[in-house]
């Protein structure tokens, strides 16, 4: 969203707050009661049909908006499909929430993904969606928010310069398939359950959609230009396990074009990949565009000549729910003129109708376990702690002089910078009400620490007018935090950035600051990175911290890292490149591998070298790693076949154990990342790539625990130019961890035939 839209958006709530209520169907009185629809022992798609055949053709059209306005002659309530959530309830179309002070006025505001991610902790992702689908299904219960939410945002976070990278789980396309994998689960209530989803998760933004407003290039107007090997192991991964592993219920087409057609209106996308390949059925699935994307393809891409052609295009490829008008407004024109017909609307509504029916919408609530939800189950104790500890084991120590965790003789600390008394600014956006938000100064306060606050300079201010006054707070601490970086959803929303350096006089703050020779800390708050080449030679900048966007419990989960009452174990979810990296590819340039025109891109391409690189995170304590099972040093290639068994890349290949001891003082989790690199086939990877990894909770001081990293066939087969998957015999080489502190490795040979265990659907248009 940019910010017009944002205002847009707002006024559009606080006009239509009260307009807006959930009301489900009534099955017990007429005109709905004895219609198939609200018959239990038929299947979803079964009761959905019966219903949507008696609209007539204008309601079909009248229906395939997100603002849909039913059918009250059939007693069919109207109904928001666009809701958000995508760290907790969120500020949308679809939510409202109360005045202050009454019941759902807020919600459980969590990190954002870039920071929740950074824990590498599977559960935790799980456990997280479980509360905000509860929460969800509360705000629903009271006519106060859809049952279908807009979210995750899956793209990988290729380019630093990206707006909207913190809404993501990095840059690792096997990292956010994991992550998508569990999240879903959490949101929708398990894998495809029945009879009931809990909520309907929607994975964005499909596909390859990575840039917002780049010099002169607008995502509106974008054509990407993907190869199929890179959409096969890049940008698409997380969309596979989202849609067929995780099961989800709705897929979000973008805004940009894919290789000269807009995505919604791409049948090779929506059709042959999506449907075919990957098994997003009509029982309850769908497909929404992005906001005003159907209306795009006619008024920014310019791909067809008139507005009834784009409308067609967009639902004959399979965009069932324009997020926007242009289908209420062209659709009756291009049914006019042939270009689709009735049976055409109706495959569209009974996606939609069957996932109500999935959602419980006809059925009595006596019989649905989430009807119940209410006030008391939204922001328990429970969700509370889960919110404080996913900033925890998010937050990432970057560098550390032995000045963390704070000497127990520091008691007052100087907090300076433009994040130091952060409140909605650690909720990045997609957020909504939190409960409460510790700011990092309230944190350290709450603490027991005399905290002080200046700001100094804003985050891209050019003054230093501010800097005497910090100083002089900082001069008479015994310690001084910087709390700063940059801020997404301030400084480019909607767009993207052109530099990749830290903003504004910050980082001559920082060396004016550090000249006072006291122990000094530095906070990098913000989704992207930013080249801390200077914080990282300083050696009077004794700490570094990366603290992404925390969410309500930041300041807290700040304090307690500084105090050592919580171990950082976070990891990089991105690369910190140079900052002459914007210099050396454009955004526009979608390929990965390097070339003269691209240093390469992530951690598996770039050959450069990063100022921190990817699963880069220290503790306070040391550990020792050891293989804990013997490992041969060769491996046959599996005889499988994809044709017998599609799922041939979830084999499992092997599963290292690795033995991770706490040889240092402080009890402390320990994030386990296998990466995999190797020589085998036709296209060798430049560099590792992970392949597994697990998060170890709590590793007392001199205890061993065992990481059980699993690795499927998937993970070791690389992508040929067509996007099939091969196992490929050579020799290969298992690490563990980057080897800032610790690596061990395995070497082995992978003997026998190539063999192809997918075959990628091929573009024919
Ligand atoms: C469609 O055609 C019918 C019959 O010619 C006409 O009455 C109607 O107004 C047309 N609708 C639109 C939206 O053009
Ligand atoms: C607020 O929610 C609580 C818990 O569900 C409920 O007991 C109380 O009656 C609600 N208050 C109002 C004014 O609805
Ligand atoms: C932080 O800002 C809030 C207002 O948002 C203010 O009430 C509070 O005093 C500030 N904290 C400090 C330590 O300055
Ligand atoms: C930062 O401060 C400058 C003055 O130095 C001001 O022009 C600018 O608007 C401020 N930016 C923000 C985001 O507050
Ligand atoms: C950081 O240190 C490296 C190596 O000593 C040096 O090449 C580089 O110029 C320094 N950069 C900055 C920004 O201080």
């Amino acid at each position: 969203m940019n910010r017009q839209f944002k205002a847009f958006l707002v006024a559009y709530f606080v006009g239509r707050a009260a307009a807006l209520v959930y009301t489900f169907p009534d099955c017990t009185v007429a005109p709905l009661k004895g219609n198939a629809v609200c018959d239990l022992t038929k299947d979803p798609i079964t009761r959905a049909q019966a219903i949507i055949s008696e609209f007539t053709v204008d309601e079909l059209m009248a229906n395939t908006v997100n603002l849909s306005p039913g059918v009250p002659r059939l007693g069919l309530p109207s109904y928001q499909w666009w809701s958000e959530a995508l760290h907790g309830v969120a500020n949308s179309p679809g939510v409202t929430f109360a005045s202050p002070g009454s019941n759902f006025s807020f919600a459980t505001s969590f990190p954002q993904p870039i920071l929740m991610s950074a824990a590498f902790d599977d559960p935790l992702i799980k456990e997280v969606a479980t509360i905000i689908s509860t929460e969800a299904r509360a705000f629903n219960n009271f006519g106060r928010a859809g049952i279908d939410f807009f979210t995750p945002n899956i793209n990988p976070f290729k380019d630093p310069r990206w707006g909207r990278g913190q809404e993501t789980p990095g840059e690792d396309p096997f990292h956010i398939s994991q992550y998508v994998f569990n999240l879903i689960q959490g949101l929708q209530g398990g894998l495809d359950p029945e009879p009931y989803f809990k909520v309907i998760g929607d994975c964005k933004h499909f596909a390859a959609y990575d840039l917002e407003d780049w010099d002169g290039n607008n995502r509106m107007s974008f054509n990407a230009i993907v190869t199929t090997q890179d959409l096969s192991e890049f940008y698409l991964p997380p969309f596979q396990s989202c849609v067929r592993d995780a099961k989800v219920a709705s897929v979000m087409c973008s805004y940009n074009s894919v290789n000269g057609i807009p995505s919604c209106a791409n049948s090779y996308l929506l059709q042959s990949i999506l449907r075919d390949y990957w098994g997003f059925d009509n029982k309850g699935r769908w497909v929404t565009s992005d906001c005003d994307a159907v209306d795009n393809i006619f008024s920014t891409h310019h791909y067809t000549a008139t507005y009834p052609e784009a409308v067609a295009d967009a639902l004959l490829a399979g965009t069932d729910i324009d997020c926007g008008t242009a289908y209420s407004l062209h659709l009756p024109d291009a049914f006019n003129q042939s270009l689709i017909t009735r049976p055409d609307l109706e495959q569209a509504l009974v996606r939609q109708y069957s996932s109500l029916v999935r959602l419980g919408f006809f059925d009595p609530p006596s019989i649905q376990p989430y009807r119940q939800l209410d006030w008391s189950n939204v922001n328990t104790p429970n969700a509370q702690a889960l919110a404080y500890q996913a900033a925890v084991e998010g937050i990432t120590l970057l560098k550390n002089d032995g000045t963390l965790p704070l000497k127990k003789s520091i008691k007052s600390i100087a907090f300076v910078g433009p994040w130091a008394n952060a409140t909605t600014s650690m909720q990045g956006n997609y957020e909504g009400i939190a409960p409460f938000l510790v700011s990092p100064v309230q944190g350290a306060i709450n603490a027991g620490f005399q905290a002080t606050f200046t700001e100094g300079t804003n985050m891209t201010g050019t003054s230093t007018d501010g800097f005497a006054a910090a100083l002089a707070a900082a001069s008479i601490a015994d310690a001084i935090v910087y709390a700063g970086g940059i801020d997404e959803t301030v400084e480019s929303e909607g767009n993207d950035r052109m530099a990749i350096s830290w903003p504004g006089v910050q980082l001559e703050l920082v060396a004016q600051l550090s000249a006072l020779k006291k122990p000094l800390v530095v906070v990098q708050f913000g989704g992207g990175q930013v080249d801390g080449t200077a914080l990282k030679n300083n050696t009077q900048v004794n700490a570094v911290l990366w603290a992404g966007y925390p969410g309500q419990s930041g300041g807290t989960a700040l304090a307690d890292i500084l105090t050592g009452k919580a171990a950082p174990a976070g990891r990089l979810t991105t690369t910190q490149y140079p900052a002459d990296y914007v210099n050396e590819v454009p955004m526009t340039d979608m390929t990965l591998r390097p070339s003269t025109t691209n240093p390469g891109r992530t951690y598996v391409w770039f050959t450069g070298t990063p100022v921190f690189e990817f699963g880069h995170g220290l503790h306070y304590t040391k550990f020792a790693l050891s293989w804990a099972s013997s490992l041969p040093s060769k491996y046959e290639i599996p005889k499988v076949s994809f044709a017998q068994n599609k799922l041939v890349d979830l084999e499992v290949f092997d599963t290292f154990n690795v033995g991770v001891r706490n040889t240092g003082k402080v009890t402390s989790d320990y994030v386990a990342l296998l990466f995999l690199s190797g020589n085998g086939g036709p296209a060798p990877l430049p560099n590792k790539r992970l392949v597994s990894y697990t998060r170890l909770h709590q590793i007392p001081a001199g205890r061993q625990s065992t990481a059980a990293l699993k690795v499927t066939l998937g993970s070791v087969a690389r992508a040929d130019t067509n996007g099939d998957l091969w196992v490929f015999p050579g020799t290969y080489q298992v690490t563990v961890d980057t080897g800032a502190e610790v690596s061990l490795t395995h070497q082995f040979e992978l003997v026998g035939e190539a063999v192809q265990i997918s075959s990628f659907p091929q573009d024919s248009s």
